[in-house]
């Protein structure tokens, strides 16, 4: 077992991904996963792809990856949009070839749950639309058939650590690019880590399993608000400078 880097939810955001990839150096990790949802946002997509494609890792396909290469442009939601006009036909290509799920060592990867790239896992949506902690036995059910000690998931930029009464663990790392964000289903409601940090997580083989860290990094996020703003998405620009949706 070697020390691996989880990251998730990158959203495009070149200069948090930086700062995260500096921290991964710095501590001498050379193991990372990226569960998914690279790109898609108003920030800096293409250079994102750069990045990405300079250091390969194992990676599976988030819903925003998916909706870039199935919906055409005309269907796509302002942010997917964003990223398609900015990124060049090979990321598009790397997007195609993501599996959905993986499994490797005693680890399970996958985007959202299991089964799908849109279920959040260890958080639900209240009625009144509030996102909430989800209870163990939905956590335990959503994880269906996977045997794998280690199940790792991104989507919700929520980070968490949940144990199941299997044994088995289940973490997000929480968000590299995008800190907060509101969409509108099942009800409107709203993820904000209240800060801009970069986040992702190091798993540590330790007796037992793994001890988990969750990283925050600060990073000057100037310069992809300022990319936002250029394409008229302020919500975006307050997303990365305060962790709030605005
Ligand atoms: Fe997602």
């Amino acid at each position: 077992m070697t020390r691996i880097a989880v990251l998730a939810d990158i959203h495009g955001n070149a200069d948090a991904l930086a700062a995260v990839l500096a921290d991964i150096e710095t501590q001498g990790i050379t193991r990372m996963v990226n569960l998914g949802d690279c790109f898609s946002g108003p920030l800096a997509p293409a250079e994102t792809w750069d990045m990405l494609a300079a250091r390969p890792m194992p990676t599976v396909r988030g819903n925003h990856d998916r909706f870039l290469i199935e919906q055409t442009p005309e269907r796509m939601g302002r942010s997917d949009l964003a990223a398609h006009e900015d990124l060049p036909g090979a990321a598009l290509e790397w997007l195609r070839g993501l599996p959905p799920v993986l499994e490797m060592d005693d680890l399970f990867l996958c985007h959202a749950v299991p089964g799908d790239d849109l279920t959040y896992w260890l958080d639900r949506v209240t009625p009144e639309g509030h996102v909430a902690l989800r209870g163990a036995g939905e956590v335990a059910e959503l994880a269906g058939g996977v045997t794998r000690p280690v199940i790792l998931c991104g989507h919700t930029h929520v980070p968490r650590l949940v144990r199941l009464a299997s044994g088995q663990m289940v973490l997000n790392p929480g968000s590299v690019g995008c800190p907060a964000y509101s969409d509108t289903l099942p009800v409107p409601h709203r993820v904000e880590m209240a800060s801009p940090e970069a986040r992702y997580a190091i798993l540590d083989p330790a007796p037992g399993g793994y001890a988990v860290s969750f990283r925050a990094l600060p990073y000057d996020p100037a310069r992809m608000a300022a990319r936002a703003r250029a394409r008229g998405r302020e919500d975006w620009a307050q997303a990365v400078l305060t962790g709030r949706v605005g």
